[in-house]
């Protein structure tokens, strides 16, 4: 694909620019948004203080360089901020930019972040709606928000306004003058780059419309759409009024939290606290099933099948239904026989695993969910394979294989 187009090429078919490739990574660092951050990052970074306090960890979801992450920690409008991005290079930008130790960036796969549920107080998300070039693919993003966020938390979504198409601001410009975009076109833009020229790009024209079905569907109110620029446009030396201001954001928070949080008045980030978690331990014939874990902490490595406890679900419930979610296994929940800390200073995650007894009712190992891989493995057997870091998945092993054996033993 095509993406960085010099202004004197001109013409051809508009292609999505793809960030994914070093020269519009490089083309966008260089890019002095002073525009964005008077009329759009500032409030931003103000809101995000008032609603969440300066305690809040925060996703910047599509952090390209860096430049929001670290507008947030200098501010202290966060406590910690993750960055993620699809473009490798971006994130290699924003790694060597950013000194400050609570910032962290990730390259991540489209609507792909490794982070458990509920893991944020904040997500914000600046320019990237436009930057992706099907509903379906937004679709995938606003679900994967919603999963990694707080039930309290606020998701925060800046862009360049709709309806500012055509308008030449004093560092781009959004779109062809004069021209009526439909829901979903390919729109061209030009950003001035200090020292080499103009940027030229191709982003996405979508409704604020497309945006609030979007997040309605993956769970989300939309609590607000403002205008951002139209009083402070003299600011970056333009005349005032304008027809539109340049920028729009959408604060909008888990639909689910409205009847009791915002009903009861507590409609605030938090600050996440230790969270209590279930651990499948099922035994069968001298065996113990293990699953590769697909999210932090300990992605990649083997551990017990199991996870968060919802809201109102009883331990046992949460047990067999993480257990089938992520093994296809259905099992018989059991005694409860230990319970372990998992603490990830680095990802600034601690969870209180139950250890729950399980037996094997039916199922053929199908992994799913936050699971890359299902499999049963003997106590020799872990000795070959990488285990999680966190906490002691032998010594559990051995304690469940241990009380199986017993059960069983034991006349009846
Ligand atoms: C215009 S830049 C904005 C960067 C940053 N948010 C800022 O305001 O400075 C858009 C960024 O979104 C990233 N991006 C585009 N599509 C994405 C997707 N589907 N998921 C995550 N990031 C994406 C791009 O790689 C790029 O870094």
């Amino acid at each position: 694909m095509a993406q960085y187009r010099k202004r004197e090429r001109g013409g051809g078919a508009a292609v999505t620019t793809s960030w994914t490739t070093p020269a519009v990574s490089a083309g966008f660092d260089a890019y002095d948004d002073y525009v964005e951050t008077r009329l759009a990052y500032t409030p931003l970074v103000n809101d995000l203080r008032t609603t969440c306090g300066r305690e809040a960890i925060v996703l910047d979801y599509g952090c390209g360089s860096g430049k929001v992450s670290r507008r947030l920690l200098d501010a202290e409008a966060a406590a910690q901020v993750v960055g993620v991005d699809i473009s490798t290079d971006m994130i290699t930008l924003a790694q060597v930019q950013s000194p400050q130790p609570a910032a962290r960036f990730h390259t991540i796969d489209s609507g792909h972040v490794p982070y458990p549920d509920d893991t944020f107080d904040a997500v914000v998300c600046c320019f990237v709606f436009i930057n992706v070039p099907t509903r379906e693919e937004l679709r995938a993003i606003a679900r994967e928000l919603a999963r990694v966020l707080t039930p309290t938390g606020t998701l925060f979504i800046v862009d360049s306004n709709p309806a500012a198409t055509g308008i030449p601001f004093p560092t781009f410009r959004s779109g062809e003058p004069g021209r009526c975009y439909r829901d979903g076109d390919e729109r061209r833009v030009s950003l001035q780059i200090p020292g080499t020229g103009v940027l030229e790009l191709v982003d996405r024209h979508w409704f604020i419309s497309t945006y609030e079905a979007v997040l309605n569907e993956a769970g989300f109110t939309v609590d607000q759409v403002t205008d951002r620029g139209a009083q402070s446009v003299e600011d970056v030396g333009m005349q005032s009024p304008i027809d539109h201001p340049p920028f729009m954001q959408i604060t909008a928070h888990l639909a689910a939290a409205s009847e009791s949080a915002i009903g009861a008045g507590q409609m605030t980030c938090r600050r996440s606290y230790p969270k209590p978690a279930t651990l499948a331990a099922v035994v069968w014939e001298g065996r113990v099933l293990l699953i590769r874990r697909a999210h932090m902490p300990d992605a990649g490595r083997w551990a017990f099948p199991g996870g968060k406890i919802e809201l109102g679900e009883t331990l046992t419930v949460a047990t067999v239904r993480e257990l089938a979610e992520e093994t296809g296994v259905h099992a018989t929940p059991g005694d409860v026989f230990d319970a372990v800390d998992v603490i990830d200073a680095d990802h600034d995650l601690h969870y209180v695993l139950i250890a729950v007894l399980c037996r094997w009712e039916r199922g053929e190992l199908v992994s799913g969910d936050d699971a890359l891989e299902a499999a049963w493995f003997t106590l020799e057997d872990m000795d070959a394979i990488p285990v999680a870091q966190t906490f002691d998945v032998r010594a559990i092993a051995e304690t469940a294989l241990e009380l199986e054996r017993e059960q069983q033993e034991r006349p009846k």
